[in-house]
């Protein structure tokens, strides 16, 4: 298959359009078969839930090239459980996990053009998602609903590639309130705009938000989990059901204990601790594994001794072992990695 001309290397994270989207509907109760379309555009009712009260849900993942050629995904049950589990909490009906699976599937496969060759950097970003479509004017779910599945080639989340990034201490909260914030909704993100764009114009890549209840626990930042080492090298994440339960964080977790041989706590991290712990770093579908370098809380700096330049030895490690199970150069766990062709 001939592969789009399409400079791979210098690509960042945006849209480029593919040639494929995937389109099912739900009406009356039930889920139409699903197809594939040219058409990028959306048209809906003004009135639709999706505009009037935010009823939309949505994933993130990844087709690599392998090593050896093919083409691959990376857990998409996990994908297909969380949009389930988005759609339960905002009312909506589930896209049947199978189906998804399934649906995922063949529009990357009716995309294959765009899929970033092995070592370009680049992979194909693809996103499902799912909105309430019919005209809604009191405050209810809609009963008419549209999932799809867009694609687009995506390079580094973070400019600078691999270079450790500079992060804040916010006084905002992440998610939308009444506890949302362990799924994937719009609304959450929605929130989190006007955080991110101050964090930006103040100089620094991320915000990390606290615990909204006591303001003293670490939880996760706007797009990405926190890995933390420690200095005797045990691996320390965020225990929270507020924040997004990420994919890449449960791999990581695995590949660390059975991989790596090392000692993983999944427990509550308090911000005073921070400052004690040897290297930090953001996991996620487009984060991958990005390091941290520094962390600024209102008048205080912690430097972790990874610093500016590099990332540090046991991220590292982590890095090179998850994305060597995801681009084939090392044996996968059963069941992690879904071929496509
Ligand atoms: C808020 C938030 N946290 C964490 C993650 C990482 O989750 P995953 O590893 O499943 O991509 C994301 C996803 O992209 C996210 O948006």
């Amino acid at each position: 298959m001939e592969k789009k001309n399409i400079d791979w290397g210098s690509i960042g994270f945006g849209y480029i359009p593919t040639d494929y989207r995937y389109v099912a509907n739900f009406k009356d109760g039930k889920w139409d078969e699903g197809q594939l379309t040219t058409d990028p555009n959306v048209t809906l009712n003004e009135c639709a839930c999706v505009f009037q009260y935010a009823q939309t849900v949505f994933e993130g993942m990844k087709a690599y090239t392998t090593e050896d050629g093919h083409i691959v995904t990376f857990r998409p049950d996990l994908n297909a459980e969380r949009l389930a589990n988005s759609a339960r909490r905002l009312e909506m009906p589930v896209f049947p996990e199978d189906r998804f699976v399934e649906a995922v599937v063949q529009t990357i496969k009716a995309n294959e053009a765009y899929v970033p060759p092995y070592g370009s950097g680049a992979t194909l970003y693809v996103r499902p998602y799912m909105f309430g479509s019919n005209p809604v004017i009191g405050v209810k779910p809609a009963d008419e609903y549209q999932f799809r599945i867009l694609t687009t080639p995506v390079g580094p989340y973070f400019k600078g590639g691999a270079k450790p990034i500079t992060i804040r201490v916010t006084d905002f909260d992440r998610a939308a309130p009444h506890g949302t914030g362990h799924i994937k909704a719009g609304l959450n993100y929605a929130m989190s705009l006007h955080a991110i764009m101050d964090a930006h114009r103040q100089g620094y890549d991320e915000n990390m938000y606290l615990d909204s209840a006591t303001r003293t626990k670490v939880e996760e930042t706007g797009g990405a989990n926190f890995i933390f080492v420690t200095k005797d090298n045990t691996v320390v994440t965020p225990k929270s059901n507020s924040i997004l339960p990420s994919i890449t964080r449960r791999s990581l977790i695995y590949v660390a204990e059975h991989y790596l041989g090392l000692k993983v706590e999944e427990r509550e991290v308090y911000l005073d601790e921070v400052k004690d712990f040897a290297e930090c770093g953001l996991c996620g579908t487009a984060a991958v594994i990005s390091p941290v370098g520094k962390i600024v809380d209102h008048d205080k700096e912690i430097c972790f001794p990874s610093g500016m330049e590099e990332m540090g030895p046991t991220t590292k490690k982590l890095y090179e072992t998850l994305t060597g199970i995801q681009m084939g150069r090392i044996e996968a766990p059963e069941g992690w990695i879904k071929v496509i062709e």
